[in-house]
């Protein structure tokens, strides 16, 4: 599922290229059971299965035995530290990231404490499993690695580099079913393209997503012009 999922489009051509690598290794085939089976019932009883400590710690060694840095080992759980693009941005200056997708009701602690130095999870709410929310976390995180977007698709300026988010954009047609591009976008005048176009982030953070306000970089002229803003609205 994860090898799949990301050998497509952008990370698809990342890989080929060698900028990123992304092996999915089946903690199943490190199961020391003849059944293959890597989960079994809570101690002290309860609902669901517990992931067992010892393919996962096999897995981790496999893995890590003979390099000379340990890497980071991200645990994803809902219980985790809330994803975002400043995580983004410090994950991929790694050279090499363990992920370990949590599955059933859990994974024995013990595991946890021995070899995790990160959880995080994607947001509130409860998936299957971790599969899905480290397919994100690896796109998110492969998007800021040097080479892997064009300049087309670049990373450059964009939402969450100041806590703000993006201005609208438009392309042709100037007209569409009666409705204009802003005049100021079709003028050439750069300067005041530049000015809308942060005066539409401000705006736009003010009314979605005010709880960004409090954390962004804004300048005094972006303070200047929110406060005359709110009291116009
Ligand atoms: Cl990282 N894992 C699971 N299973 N559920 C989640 C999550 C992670 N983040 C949000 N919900």
């Amino acid at each position: 599922m994860i090898e799949q999922g990301l050998n497509t489009s952008i990370l698809g051509k990342a890989q080929e290229k060698k900028l990123i690598g992304v092996k999915a290794i089946n903690i199943r085939d490190y199961a020391y059971n003849k059944h293959k089976q890597v989960d079994d019932y809570p101690y002290g009883g309860g609902a669901g299965m517990v992931m067992q400590p010892e393919p996962i710690y096999e897995a981790y060694k496999g893995i890590t035995e003979g390099l000379q840095k340990k890497p980071r080992v991200i645990y994803l759980t809902p219980q985790g530290k809330p994803f975002n693009q400043g995580m983004a941005k410090e994950f991929s200056k790694e050279e090499e990231l363990i992920f370990l997708c949590g599955h059933y009701e859990g994974v024995d602690e013990r595991v946890i404490d021995m070899i995790v130095t990160d959880e995080v999870s994607i947001g509130d709410y409860i998936l299957t499993g971790g599969e899905l929310a480290v397919m994100v976390m690896i796109d998110a995180i492969s998007r800021l690695i040097p080479d892997v977007l064009s300049n087309e698709t670049s990373a450059e300026t964009e939402t969450f580099d100041d806590n703000l988010l993006e201005y609208p954009q438009y392309t042709r047609p100037a007209v569409f079913m009666d409705h204009k591009v802003p005049e100021v976008l079709l003028s050439g005048h750069h300067k005041n393209i530049d000015t809308w176009r942060r005066e539409q982030s401000l705006v736009r953070t003010y009314h979605k997503r005010p709880d960004l306000l409090e954390t962004a970089d804004l300048t005094e002229a972006d303070r200047k012009f929110l406060d005359k803003y709110c009291k116009k609205t």
